[in-house]
């Protein structure tokens, strides 16, 4: 008797230029195109295994061993359904295949790291969803392709299907269909690039991306003039800046989108707070390192940037790392030790958390 299961992963994307409100909730079709990188680590994944059986009764699913339930049109249900019909378009074109796309699944997921604490666990986790179906169900899709479906999972999940520098192109067709994922560059083309994850609190969020982001479209002017007035130009210039290496450029239009996704939700009835006062102290402490560098005549050496919560990413060329890392542990003592995958410490540093 045949076992049909399979097991895929899918790392966090972080978002330089923001993706922040929808324009049709359900096919989670956004107001402007956004950007990010994925990292290629291993602390920030989700790993998801797929099976199919005849004997099974219904699609289920369990996230971090805790079963959750798979509502009727809801995102979960859109994404197994839709990868069963691209498994039903194999089954018609070679009749040998087994009817997989007529049985239930059974799905487990796993996250390495805080779940729905703004730190893109949604993006891994559909992006991870759909990998393993689509290697279930032997799909001949390519990334974009599978982006289609991720995006009705989670909006930002659709920039995890690719590694590297991401665009997702926020399209203009009404069934969504030019609403997806695109490589900008591979993470090969720029590979000094490096991302420090400080994570501030692991708590779940009180508002999540999805109602958060809902409520700034229906309240928030500034919305209207960001994505009308002020995300198209940076789009451009964020994809020439990576075209370039260039971390100056690259780095300035970060830290801008940043600070405007969060004035965007400080705009929102009622405002929405992400950031708390250890997040303003390390956006701070970066504007003042940057300050120093570029009075000595130098460039900016570090970006930060914040999803929908209190944790900050910080870009940075692999050389400034480990001074960026001095300056935080010094500011911060930490009760948990930094993980140090690139040892960057050697065997007597801060040490691997
Ligand atoms: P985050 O900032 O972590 O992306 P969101 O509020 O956007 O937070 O989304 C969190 C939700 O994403 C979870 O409550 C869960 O429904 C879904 N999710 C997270 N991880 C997974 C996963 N591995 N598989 C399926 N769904 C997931
Ligand atoms: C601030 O993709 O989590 O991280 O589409 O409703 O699931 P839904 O929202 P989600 O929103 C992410 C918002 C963000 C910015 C970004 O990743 O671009
Ligand atoms: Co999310």
């Amino acid at each position: 008797m045949s076992v049909y299961q399979a097991t895929a992963s899918a790392p966090v994307n972080i978002a330089c230029i923001k993706y922040w409100g929808k324009r049709d909730t359900k096919l989670i079709l956004p107001t402007n195109s956004s950007l990010s990188v994925t990292l290629d680590q291993d602390h920030l994944r989700s790993t998801t295994t797929s099976r199919a059986d005849a004997s099974f009764k219904k699609d289920r699913l369990w996230l971090n061993d805790t079963e959750e339930e798979i509502k009727e049109g809801g995102r979960l249900a859109t994404c197994i359904s839709e990868m069963k019909r691209l498994r039903r378009e194999v089954e018609e074109k070679d009749a040998s295949q087994p009817k997989l796309s007529s049985y239930y699944v059974h799905i487990c997921s796993r996250n390495n790291f805080p779940t729905a604490a703004g730190l893109a666990s949604s993006a891994s986790g559909f992006a991870a969803l759909v990998a393993s179906l689509a290697a279930l169900y032997k799909l001949p899709a390519s990334p974009s392709e599978l982006s289609l479906i991720a995006r009705q999972g989670s909006g930002s999940a659709c920039r995890s299907l690719f590694g590297g520098f991401v665009a997702w192109q926020m399209g203009s067709l009404p069934d969504g269909s030019d609403s997806l994922a695109v490589e900008v560059a591979p993470q090969s083309h720029w590979p000094d690039i490096h991302a420090l994850i400080c994570v501030v609190s692991d708590d779940k969020k009180g508002t999540s991306s999805t109602s958060g982001m809902q409520r700034t479209v229906e309240t928030s002017t500034l919305l209207q003039h960001r994505i009308a007035h002020v995300v198209p130009a940076r789009m451009e210039a964020i994809s020439a800046a990576i075209q370039a290496r260039d971390f100056d450029a690259f780095a300035r239009i970060t830290m801008q989108d940043s600070n405007q996704f969060h004035a965007v939700a400080l705009d929102t009835d009622p405002p929405i707070f992400y950031m708390n006062d250890v997040s303003r102290a390390i956006i701070a402490l970066i504007v003042e390192y940057n300050r120093v560098s570029v009075a000595n005549g130098g460039k900016l050496k570090a970006a930060y940037t914040y999803d929908a919560g209190p944790n900050a990413v910080i870009y940075a060329p692999k050389e400034n790392i480990k001074e960026i890392v001095e300056l935080i542990v010094k500011y911060f003592p930490q009760p948990e030790a930094f993980k140090d995958p690139f040892g960057l410490f050697g065997a007597a540093g801060v040490g691997e958390g």
